[in-house]
């Protein structure tokens, strides 16, 4: 349903949506500053996070996290001022680096060209508990946690302050598509949308996907499909040959007016519950009003139970979050329903079920053989047999 009036939308996370570019005089005089300092190249998962800073995905933060704000994070889930966050944003530094840097000083980030993107004004230097990190964000001190391990290679020193962005990273991919916080939002008013469901995927969208999404747009107005592009595992799809798929699902399944699909260039951390409320807490900022949590939500391996993702938002007080999260159980295509289905409305035997291990997919892709219609739309499963020709995963 539309109406005339611009329909009201939630705010930010925090009350603001923030935006760190700096344009106009600011960026010349900035720029000109920046010249001069120290130069720290930015590697692509530092890439991801200054984007999110940059265009206010992370809202309310300004910039990486000082000491106050990454203790309460790890031990309590909430920034210092009692918001909830579940994920430290950090800027991690070896010691070597870190000894070179004062707090108060000003050093400028660039990509590998050594292109100059921002200026971090270092407020604070610290050090951290890493094991401590680790079991309490990732709930695991295992290095086989694919986010454990990144934690346990990278700097040993934080480095907290704001950032001014002064030019986004280069040769960023799906531009068209690449909206902000501030257009997603402009979006939804232009369609008169007053309550948006979000959808994070890191995967092709099969059958249980378009399930759970189209039950949420039964009750809400639009579809944000957010699928999440920034770094992820080098086992994961390519975010090209996904971008292919989502276009051709929505082409032929999906209602044009009603979904708005756009990309989300953070990082992937495989934290599970922890991402969840993460995950929840960003679409927010791009204006959703609720977000879908299904499955195992971004976990992986068996690090998390199928549903500690949902267990995770009893933590938080009603509507503290300020997203309505909606819950989804295991779904897939059951023979006796005729349809798709969840233990929630399906009566019937396991054995009636149509679901596929993620390595039995694989293997049929890789041999060519497209996996039955009721699992994936052939569409989607022709794209990514072509694309498995040409790789060697
Ligand atoms: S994730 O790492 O981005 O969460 P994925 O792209 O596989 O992984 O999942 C996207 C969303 O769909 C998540 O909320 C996940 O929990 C949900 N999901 C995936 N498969 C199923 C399924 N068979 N049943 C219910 N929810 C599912």
């Amino acid at each position: 349903m539309t109406t005339n009036t611009p329909p009201h939308q939630i705010t930010a996370h925090g009350g603001r949506l923030i935006n760190r570019i700096v344009q106009g005089a600011e960026h010349e005089r900035l720029l000109n500053k920046a010249h001069e300092m120290k130069k720290l190249p930015l590697t692509r998962r530092k890439l991801c996070d200054l984007e999110m800073l940059a265009v206010g995905a992370y809202s309310p933060l300004e910039g990486y996290m000082g000491r106050k704000n990454y203790e309460r994070v790890v031990t309590e889930m909430h920034l210092s001022n009692g918001l909830p966050w579940s994920i430290p944003i950090t800027f991690r530094v070896d010691k070597k680096t870190a000894e070179s840097i004062r707090e108060g000083q000003e050093i400028a980030l660039t990509d590998e060209r050594q292109n100059i993107l921002a200026i971090l004004h270092v407020e604070e230097k610290f050090e951290y508990d890493k094991k401590l990190a680790a079991k309490a964000v990732y709930r695991t001190d295992s290095a086989e946690h694919p986010g454990v391990d990144i934690l346990y290679k990278r700097g040993d020193v934080l480095l907290g302050g704001q950032v001014s962005v002064l030019r986004l990273p280069e040769n960023r991919e799906f531009i068209s598509y690449r909206l902000t916080p501030a257009e997603t939002r402009a979006v939804f008013k232009t369609r008169g949308w007053k309550t948006v469901v979000g959808f994070q995927t890191r995967n092709p969208v099969h059958r249980a996907h378009e399930y759970i999404q189209k039950c949420a747009l039964e009750i809400v107005d639009g579809l944000l499909l957010h699928p999440l592009i920034g770094e992820t595992k080098s086992d994961d799809i390519p975010a090209d040959v996904r971008m292919k798929c989502y276009e051709a699902l929505l082409e032929k399944y999906y209602p044009k007016d009603r979904v708005l699909l756009s990309v989300l260039p953070a990082p992937m951390r495989y934290a599970g519950p922890r991402e969840a409320i993460h995950h929840a807490i960003v679409r927010k900022n791009y204006g959703c009003t609720h977000f879908i949590v299904g499955r195992d939500h971004a976990g992986v391996g068996n690090f998390y139970g199928s549903f500690d993702a949902h267990h995770i938002f009893n933590e938080f007080a009603p509507g503290e979050l300020g997203i309505t999260p909606l819950f989804f159980d295991h779904t897939f295509y059951c023979k006796a329903c005729g349809s798709m289905a969840s233990i929630k409305t399906c009566p019937h035997d396991k054995a009636e079920q149509i679901s596929l291990s993620g390595t039995k997919v694989r293997e049929m892709l890789r041999a060519g053989t497209l996996p039955p219609p009721e699992f994936s739309r052939p569409e989607v499963a022709k794209i990514l047999i072509e694309a498995m020709k040409g790789s060697s995963s």
